[in-house]
């Protein structure tokens, strides 16, 4: 693995099965769970650039204490409050706001740095743009280095495999009684209109994972892209979704056709211990921050079903064993 942007760059690491590749992954990361620092001296005399173009607590925090894990020294700028105005579009000409091109800034920080790590978010303005990862995708091919997404225009691949890991760790100690658990992606209200990353990405990697039985539910107008959706069960019904599920994973995400839109905002998509009743006494996970009782309501949030706590936590070890793979592969 060289960069890590999506759940296809696990593709690299020597095997053409994906799910393979995520559990190798995922072992790796429960590995680091029960000894934090097995590889203490693996990033020695190595440098993480961590860039945010926009605000973190987990990415950041997680990321940080990962690579300190791993004997590497990180260097976080937010790029977006503190830094120059980058520009990213090819042949510019920069008369208006941006003062830098990526393409100058790039290299540099491909000096500086061993890794570059790389937090952007959608305009939702343009989906063209969004959807084509011009950011990420302008720092792969002017830095010189490996990347990490710590979140894009589209994906959030950390959280997802902190996802899995979350789940695979569940499974664990609570097995269930079916050859696959049933893993619903539900949408949530919301005030604001929020990017498709982390939806889009956990669908990409349930559908790569294909240990699951997948199931969307959202209401009409908020279908997410096929590119990540193709081939997994959709429904209107959050109710039907619910039945016998063994997780939820609760999320809000803005309109992708007539793109980046709230069109309704119905509090009755909000999980409560009522809707619970219909699954599986079903585990329920959020990537947070969470709107208290917008998105998810007080009694999810602080009762027994939530392994919201949890997931976040796993954050560290997600962002450990991809941060030591791209040490291992790169020397
Ligand atoms: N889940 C997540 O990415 O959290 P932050 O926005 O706090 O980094």
């Amino acid at each position: 693995m060289k960069n890590f942007t999506s759940v296809h760059d696990l593709a690299t690491n020597g095997t053409a099965d994906n799910g393979a590749a995520i559990d190798a992954l995922v072992q790796k990361a429960l590995q680091y769970k029960t000894n934090p620092f097995v590889d203490k001296t693996l990033g020695s005399n190595k440098r993480i650039g961590c860039l945010f173009l926009n605000p973190s607590m987990r990415t950041r925090l997680s990321t940080q204490i990962a690579v300190q894990n791993l004997g590497m020294e990180a260097i976080i700028f937010n790029v977006g409050s503190e830094g120059w105005a980058l520009e990213f579009e090819e042949e510019a000409i920069m008369s208006g706001n941006t003062v830098e091109h990526v393409k100058d800034a790039a290299p540099i920080f491909g000096k500086y740095f061993d890794i570059l790590a790389i937090r952007t978010f959608p305009s939702l303005k343009n989906r063209e743009d969004d959807y084509s990862e011009l950011y990420i995708n302008q720092f792969i091919k002017y830095a010189g280095i490996p990347v990490v997404s710590l979140e894009s225009a589209t994906l959030h691949p950390l959280q997802s495999l902190t996802d899995v890991i979350t789940i695979s760790e569940a499974l664990k100690t609570s097995p269930i009684q079916k050859p696959k658990p049933k893993i619903v992606l539900t949408w949530a209200p919301h005030v604001k209109p929020l990017p498709q990353c982390v939806a889009n990405s956990f669908s990409q990697w349930m559908t790569a994972w294909n240990k699951a039985d997948f199931v969307i539910t959202h209401p009409e107008d908020y279908e997410l892209s096929e590119a990540f959706t193709k081939g997994t069960t959709i429904t209107h019904n959050q109710n039907e979704a619910l039945k016998d599920a063994d997780f939820v994973y609760v999320k809000n995400w803005s309109t992708f056709k007539d793109y980046g839109k709230i069109y309704e905002s119905n509090p009755e998509w909000m999980l409560t211990n009522k809707k619970l009743t219909l699954t599986n006494n079903a585990k329920v996970m959020h990537c947070l921050p969470v709107r208290r009782n917008v998105e998810l309501s007080d009694e999810i949030l602080d009762g027994p079903h939530s392994i919201i706590t949890q997931e976040a936590g796993n954050r560290v070890w997600a962002a450990q064993a991809v941060i030591s793979e791209i040490l291992k592969n790169n020397g």
